[in-house]
């Protein structure tokens, strides 16, 4: 059995929760990440029948059963997982319907899966729908998408239409948009119903007054994915209060679609 800490999935989980928590994106123990594993990739590390400890989830997720995720942990910084990874993260499987999680690594002092795996588990399931090779839900707290929902209308057209005029590249990177939800109670199942049916439309949902939900297939994609329309909504704060001279129109970006072979979300573009 090989060491997991030298695992690929186990790196790249180190490298995103340290790059998050280093922009800035992480304070505290804000943010969570749940990657999707192969059984097979599991099984060159880990023993799968040696279950540590089952932790009920308090939610079904039946199209989930039997598989296996690696889970940043509840009330765990971001900037700790490179220091303790086997305290800071989980590998779970999940059983009876998605109602238990099977601990079989890490949350070693007692602890457990993040609060919001309702949101991250329903997420996946909408996902993997969606697109079959999706393995990772991302949450975080991005300064300037998160203060853009204070002065922003919250419509999803407007908001995903003003990130798209901020850079150039907006449009390629999420040509689906951003899926907008008003403020709701955060580490519940509704917040987490709620997720997973905006992420039916698209890949990035913002949590208004909270913070951002991204999926993708691997956590660099996820990652890029948040980075930019941070990005763009960074410089929409920059520029919020003045007068706009110049702006990406429709028809820019009806020539970005057909240069990079992207479709805007319907009914997005003029
Ligand atoms: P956890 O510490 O439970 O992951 O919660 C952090 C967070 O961002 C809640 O939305
Ligand atoms: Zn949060």
């Amino acid at each position: 059995m090989k060491d997991i800490l030298t695992a690929p999935f186990m790196i790249e989980m180190i490298r995103t929760t340290t790059n998050m928590y280093n922009h800035g994106w992480d304070e505290r123990n804000g943010g969570n990440i749940s990657l999707l594993l192969n059984e097979a990739e599991v099984r060159e590390y880990l023993d799968t029948d040696r279950v540590l400890r089952t932790i009920p989830t308090g939610f079904k997720a039946p199209e989930l059963d039997g598989k296996y995720f690696l889970v940043t942990g509840t009330g765990k910084y971001f900037k700790n997982v490179q220091y303790a990874p086997d305290v800071n993260l989980g590998l779970v499987r999940l059983t009876d319907g998605g109602g238990n999680a099977e601990l079989l690594w890490g949350y070693s002092d007692g602890g457990k899966f993040t609060s919001e795996f309702p949101a991250h588990m329903m997420s996946h399931v909408a996902r993997l729908k969606v697109d079959p090779e999706n393995h990772v839900v991302m949450h975080c707290h991005p300064a300037n998408l998160l203060a853009m929902t204070y002065i922003h209308t919250l419509d999803e057209r407007e908001f995903t239409r003003t990130l798209w005029q901020m850079c150039t590249e907006c449009i390629v990177v999420f040509p689906d948009g951003v899926n907008v939800l008003p403020w709701m109670l955060c580490g519940t199942n509704e917040i987490g119903e709620a997720t997973a049916e905006k992420m039916l439309t698209a890949r990035l949902v913002v949590w208004s007054l909270h913070g951002i939900y991204g999926a993708g297939k691997d956590l660099d994609e996820t990652f890029g994915l948040i980075e930019t329309a941070e990005k763009a909504a960074e410089i929409y704060m920059k520029i919020a209060h003045l007068p706009r001279v110049n702006t990406i129109t429709d028809d820019m970006m009806h020539q970005l679609e057909a240069r990079f072979g992207v479709k805007g979300r319907e009914g997005y573009l003029s």
